[in-house]
């Protein structure tokens, strides 16, 4: 099968690599700068704005590609589904009306709220910042969200961000006077405490084919300390669960999939593509942070690492509604992130970097491109998230040595957390669940 992924991340990566895996599959890769690792598996790529979504159909149409996969959000929300379905190609990955699903967090709640889908916390749509100041005065510690995307840059959180009520007001304010997020409305919540944890599905329009939990670390630095980042890093165990996590809150997790998906169909709007839900457990039971209408990154590469099924075969029944459960392999898996000095505020940038593939093979590890440019045969970092390694293993600690040799095999100006997957770090994951929930 020939088949079109559209992004040039490290998730695209995993993903490209996971077609190359896969029975008969050939690639054709459509990126916004060139990642040599998917350029060097792919059978023809090229470089382009990857929200053009007149100029990705178009080099499309003129080759022979059956299918076409996704990576990021922005293309979804451009309508690059509908374009290319509108050119015979089909693609897994969701329609500009279903992808509302992350691309409208004011969206997503209502449908949340219509179809009395569990997980859903107390929360409040506005355009007005006096009445949305009414609204936070009438809950307890809240969370302020621009209701479009913001390359996850958007969202404040009271207690890490916020200080008080009154600096809630006023980003919420912000939000709207500035239109951060570009959609004229600001999505208020009530805080929720608990352990994130992210769980992805394969999505027909109406099966759904879920996937092992994961844990991703979103702040910058070792002992989750400094800004917020794209994350960096996660963790994945041996089985669907995390060592947190039991399997009626992986249960509420899915159910709550389950029904977003009978929703969207319900609406007129038939999901297919990947589904992840960000999801916090608490001491109450299982919260929905939001929905992603795409594989996480880093959390794709955790996953597809494991996937024993063939994932072109998965696509294919993605696009033609006929999924069948997919099958992973019950191992653990760390990944880490090298992101460059300074990051995710005053990075360096077009700095050169190596990456010794071979060494890091050798260990049975493996290593995925993120924001790279290669010229003249050297690899340039470009600011942002670099290079990602992934070890797997026995246990979460058995893939966490193997991930942090493999980082040493990377070399530049770049740094990376040191902490994510060690027996430290989870234990505090672990304690703080059994104390919120006293057991
Ligand atoms: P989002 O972009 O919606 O994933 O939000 C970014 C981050 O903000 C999440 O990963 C959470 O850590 C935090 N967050 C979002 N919504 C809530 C909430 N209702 N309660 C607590 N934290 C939240
Ligand atoms: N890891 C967070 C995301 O992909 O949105």
């Amino acid at each position: 099968m020939k088949i079109l992924l559209v992004g040039s991340g490290a998730r695209e990566h995993a993903i490209a690599k996971a077609i190359a895996r896969s029975h008969g599959a050939e690639l054709f890769s459509f990126m916004s700068g060139k990642n040599p690792g998917i350029a060097k598996i792919s059978k023809e790529w090229a470089v382009g704005n990857i929200c053009d979504v007149n100029a990705v159909t178009n080099w499309t149409k003129s080759r022979p590609v059956e299918l076409a996969v996704i990576g990021p959000e922005a293309p979804l929300n451009s309508g690059i589904s509908d374009s290319l379905a509108q050119a015979g190609i089909p693609c897994a990955g969701p329609s500009k009306k279903a992808a509302q699903l992350e691309c409208d967090k004011s969206f997503a709640r209502n449908l949340m709220k219509k179809h009395k889908i569990p997980g859903c916390p107390k929360f409040g749509v506005f355009s007005d910042a006096s009445e949305a100041s009414r609204f936070i005065d009438s809950l307890g510690e809240v969370v302020i969200k621009p209701a479009g995307l913001t390359g996850g840059k958007g969202v404040k959180v009271m207690g890490p961000h916020l200080k008080s009520k009154e600096e809630a007001k006023a980003y919420a304010k912000e939000v709207l006077e500035a239109k951060i997020g570009i959609l004229p409305s600001v999505v208020i919540e009530e805080k929720l405490i608990g352990q994130e944890f992210t769980l992805q599905a394969f999505v027909d329009g109406k099966n759904i084919s879920p996937m092992p939990a994961v844990q991703d670390h979103k702040l910058a630095f070792d002992g989750d300390k400094g800004p917020n980042t794209g994350g960096m890093g996660s963790y994945s165990d041996a089985g669907d669960l995390l060592p947190f996590l039991t399997q009626k809150d992986y249960g509420s997790g899915l159910e709550t999939m389950k029904k977003t998906i009978l929703a969207l169909a319900k609406e007129g709007m038939p999901y297919r593509g990947f589904l992840y839900g960000q999801f916090i457990a608490t001491k109450k039971g299982v919260s929905v942070i939001e929905f992603n209408a795409r594989l996480g990154d880093p959390e794709a590469m955790n996953v597809l690492s494991l996937l024993e099924s063939d994932f072109a075969e998965i696509l294919r029944q993605i696009t033609e509604g006929n999924l069948k459960p997919a099958r992973f392999s019950k191992k653990a898996t760390v990944c880490k992130y090298l992101v460059p000095e300074g990051y995710p505020e005053k990075p360096k940038k077009n700095e050169r970097i190596e990456v010794n593939e071979r060494e890091i093979e050798k260990l049975g590890a493996q290593f995925f491109y993120a924001s790279v440019d290669e010229r003249e045969n050297v690899i340039y970092e470009m600011g942002s998230r670099t290079v990602a390694v992934l070890g797997v293993g026995d246990s979460i600690y058995d893939a966490e040595k193997i991930a942090e040799k493999a980082t040493s095999f990377v070399s530049g100006p770049l740094f990376h957390r040191k902490d994510i997957g060690t027996k430290e770090l989870v234990a505090k994951r672990i304690g703080h669940m059994k104390e919120l929930r006293k057991i």
